[in-house]
């Protein structure tokens, strides 16, 4: 049942400001505490290695800056697929942490039983809280997304983000490099996130008026700087698996090593830069772009639109973000793009080529 929706796709993104209040419901509360299970405890924990495929991956490598710079944890990520073979050292203090939609990706539950029995805690963030990730794990946090039927992932995607970046938040907490006050102003800003989301998918006819444009492209490129790195990368992916255009993110700063030669006017570049502090050096890429007739799509806020949207091809307006959690926001419009440039282009949305909801052979 898509509920009046043309696609589950459609469905499930729309469906983000619910699921994302009710994540939020159940694992903080309304005092502006936590409520995460009890041996969620970073006090002796030295390091967290998070390991994932596809978009979950991309949640994991968020999570990394969040793990890194609110909580000072040492944080690191890979790909599954990579990390069972490399067979990597672990430290028995650190916890690994697997990120699932399914709880059933066969890299993912190989890795986390490479895992088990070397790390203090294996803990996963699974929307299926009966799946083998789940039940193979000291400690699994349901995301609470409700049944993902898209194959493209969206709403376990930005719910994932969620529960890590409560998670980061306890670490920070546990570490004492937050304080009560400070904790309660973080949860209130991922409070604001439905009614924010709500506005970013009000942003639906404009972003189809865009995409009609891009499903003419062959190749475009995402860029992102920070925690916004792991979305552009995610944004591309979203937009080849369901419209089969070529795309790849890259970090902003990584542009003149060597992807600034595919620039010319047929290569849309969508830029996904919040107005925060490395927001000039995105701007400074961006710039370099447009000097090369690149098409750019500046997706910001009103101050970052005002700023540098003098020149781009076409601007996306969101909401004001604290910057730390925009990564969350952001991808509603990536999915959005993703979502109309596949419809302009006819391809099977739920259903894309080649690819199944759950990976269970490597
Ligand atoms: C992309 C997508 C895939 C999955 C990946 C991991 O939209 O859905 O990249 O994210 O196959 O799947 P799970 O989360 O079930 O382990």
């Amino acid at each position: 049942e898509k509920a009046g929706y043309k696609h589950f796709m459609a469905k499930e993104i729309a469906e983000q400001p619910v699921v994302i209040a009710d994540a939020l419901k159940h694992y903080t509360t309304a005092e502006g505490t936590l409520r995460l299970p009890e041996g969620v405890d970073f006090a002796n924990v030295d390091r967290i290695t998070m390991v994932a495929c596809g978009t979950a991956s991309y949640a994991c490598h968020v999570a990394k800056y969040w793990f890194e710079q609110i909580a000072g944890l040492p944080a690191e990520i890979d790909v599954a697929s990579e990390f069972r073979y490399r067979e990597p050292p672990l430290s028995p203090q650190s916890w690994a942490l697997f990120v699932s939609q399914s709880g059933e990706t066969a890299d993912t539950l190989a890795a986390l039983r490479y895992a088990s029995g070397k790390v203090a805690r294996v803990v996963s963030v699974v929307n299926v809280p009966t799946s083998s990730i789940a039940r193979e794990s000291d400690l699994s946090l349901p995301i609470l997304a409700g049944v993902e039927i898209g194959v493209a992932s969206t709403k376990a995607f930005t719910c994932q983000l969620t529960v890590l970046a409560l998670l980061a938040l306890k670490a920070a907490l546990d570490r004492g490099r937050i304080d009560a006050a400070t904790l309660a102003g973080h949860l209130q800003s991922l409070r604001n996130l439905p009614g924010l989301m709500n506005h970013a998918l009000s942003l639906s006819t404009p972003i189809a008026a865009i995409a009609d444009d891009l499903a003419k492209a062959q190749d475009i490129l995402f860029l992102g700087r920070g925690a916004m790195f792991p979305l552009a990368l995610e944004g591309a992916l979203k937009l080849k698996e369901i419209s089969y255009i070529h795309a790849e993110g890259y970090a902003s700063g990584e542009l003149k090593h060597g992807p600034i030669a595919l620039i010319d006017a047929a290569v849309p570049v969508i830029v996904m830069a919040p107005r925060d502090a490395l927001f000039e050096k995105t701007v400074s890429n961006m710039q370099e772009v447009m000097a090369r007739h690149g098409k750019v799509l500046l997706i910001s806020d009103a101050q970052g639109v005002a700023e540098a949207g003098a020149g781009a091809w076409r601007t996306l307006t969101l909401p004001d973000m604290p910057p730390v959690f925009a990564p969350i926001l952001y991808a509603l419009p990536a999915q959005l793009l993703a979502y109309h440039t596949a419809i302009a282009k006819g391809t099977d949305v739920d259903q894309p080529r080649n690819l199944a909801k759950s990976v269970t052979v490597e």
